[in-house]
């Protein structure tokens, strides 16, 4: 699974070192992949716990982990590579002001990486945000647009049949 996703965020970011912002990082799982690649990383989340285990896992890397919304991440005049968001936007109030305030933060070229889904077996027990409604929220930020990218089984597990991609945007 590690290998898996090493090689998906190998395609989906710039080559090290970027600047990235993992929003929402939770204990760290991917900032730590890419802090190991090279990358410079800083970690947002709301969770105190979240913080406490991510910068346990990061304690050899230079990732500082802060504590924060990931719709007005605490990072002052900073700009990034990346602003990279996993398993966030669906359960964020209000996604398209986050979304606004993230491309906000970026330099010229910038990429947004969104990895996202809908889970759940029947669609009235679903939960999250489709790619489609992701995508048209995405589109009026500028830029290109969105490219949308399914998951390989190797990133989420055999026999998973419901919705999971990865948005990139560029700005
Ligand atoms: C499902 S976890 C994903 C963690 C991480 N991105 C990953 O993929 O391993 C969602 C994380 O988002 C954080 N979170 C939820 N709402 C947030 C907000 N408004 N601002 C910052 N973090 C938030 C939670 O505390 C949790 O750590």
């Amino acid at each position: 699974m590690r290998a898996a996703w090493l090689s998906r965020l190998r395609e989906w970011l710039p080559s090290p070192a970027a600047e990235v912002l993992d929003v929402g990082c939770g204990t760290g799982s991917l900032a730590l992949l890419l802090a190991e690649q090279g990358h410079h990383v800083t970690g947002v989340d709301l969770s105190p716990g979240m913080i406490a285990e991510a910068r346990r896992k990061l304690v050899d890397h230079q990732v500082p982990v802060l504590l924060g919304d990931a719709a007005d991440p605490p990072v002052g005049d900073r700009r990034f590579d990346v602003v990279l968001a996993r398993h966030l936007v669906w359960a964020l109030p209000d996604p398209l002001a986050a979304l606004r305030r993230w491309v906000g933060l970026l330099r010229p070229g910038g990429h947004v990486v969104l990895i996202e889904g809908r889970w759940g077996t029947t669609t009235e027990s679903a939960v999250g945000v489709s790619a489609t409604a992701l995508a048209a929220a995405v589109e009026p930020l500028g830029g290109p647009g969105a490219r949308r990218v399914p998951h390989r089984p190797s990133t989420v597990g055999q026999g998973i049949n419901d919705e999971r991609y990865v948005l990139l945007a560029h700005v």
